[in-house]
């Protein structure tokens, strides 16, 4: 699609790779409407992104709520006439074991990162529709919608889900013949950004705070891994580029720092066992279980 001239609504716009998503999409010439369930973190944003020249708006949204999201859909409208480029950003990461996740925890993370995307497709794609203009829905999956590590019992099954549900609204527009909207699905690996924070915009009272998560130590391993990651991850600023790159492309699929070589043998790995039936994670789990150690370890020294 064109951006130029054009609308983008961008949810969990107010940090990490929704805000770097937002100037991304000022710097292309689109009116931008960010949606954040963090007030103050929105408006830092929006003086952030209209001081570089963008023509923004920030809605208080929470994407959790059907209600809420539709209210978006509407106060764009009301403010821009229109909307082209729908990015269902917003989501966070908490790690946990299967049968030990409290129940509030699994369904905040579902609704945060799986139900937010049907809230985002129902209040949005209709009216896209309805416009017959080019337009676009961006889905910000995860590598996690691919492949599961120890400890992401919650979070790679939403993410898997995020992944079933973009290719069907791909297959859906396609069925049904309508050819104005492009599907294009992110599955990052690690980006620099906010994310093993959960507790800065989850609900108070599933206390999230980094004592009890790290009682257990699998739990403790794999956030170790990923914090240690995240220092030489990619970029949001990066990221957000090439998703608009692969958007503007036409393409379904785009996989900011998931794409080197060792991701994929890993994500072939997995793959090929669920085609085949057979279990792929024997090296997988020895490798992950190394990387977990040597990073609980190098945390503990400095600690
Ligand atoms: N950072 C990574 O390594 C990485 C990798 C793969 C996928 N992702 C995905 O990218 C997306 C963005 O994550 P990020 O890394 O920028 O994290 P982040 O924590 O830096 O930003 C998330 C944003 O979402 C907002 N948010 C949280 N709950 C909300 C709600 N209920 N309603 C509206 N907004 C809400 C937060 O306030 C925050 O501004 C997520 O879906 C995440 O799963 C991130």
């Amino acid at each position: 699609m064109e951006y130029s001239e054009s609308v983008a609504v961008i949810t969990g716009g107010a940090g990490g790779i929704g805000l770097a998503l937002a100037h991304e999409a000022v710097r292309r010439g689109m009116k931008v409407v960010i949606a954040d369930i963090r007030q103050d973190a929105l408006d830092t944003a929006v003086t952030q992104l209209s001081a570089a020249g963008g023509e923004v708006f920030g809605v208080r949204t929470d994407v959790t709520k059907i209600d809420s999201v539709t209210a978006l859909a509407e106060a764009t409208v009301a403010r821009y006439g229109k909307v082209n480029l729908l990015i269902n950003n917003a989501g966070a990461f908490v790690a946990g074991l299967a049968w030990d996740t409290p129940p509030e925890q699994y369904e905040w993370l579902i609704n945060l990162n799986l139900k937010s995307v049907f809230h985002g497709i129902r209040s949005f794609v209709p009216r896209m529709i309805a416009q017959g203009d080019p337009c676009q829905v961006i889905n910000i999956a995860s590598a996690a919608g691919v492949t599961v590590y120890p400890g992401y019992a919650s979070y790679s099954s939403t993410k898997h889900a995020v992944l079933g549900l973009s290719e069907a609204l791909h297959l859906d527009l396609a069925a049904e013949g309508i050819n104005n909207i492009g599907v294009t699905i992110a599955m990052p690996g690690i980006i620099r950004t906010a994310i093993m924070q959960p507790e800065t915009a989850s609900p108070a009272d599933l206390h999230l705070e980094r004592r009890s998560r790290f009682e257990n130590a699998t739990v403790r391993g794999v956030e170790r891994m990923m914090s240690a990651g995240l220092d030489a991850a990619m970029s949001p600023e990066d990221a957000a580029q090439m998703i608009f790159d692969a958007a503007s492309a036409g393409q379904l699929y785009v996989l900011p720092n998931h794409d080197s070589e060792g991701h994929q043998t890993l994500i072939q790995t997995i793959a090929k066992g669920r085609a085949t039936g057979k279990d792929p994670y024997g090296t997988v789990l020895d490798n992950t279980l190394q990387s977990m150690a040597r990073a609980d370890a190098a945390a503990n020294k400095i600690g």
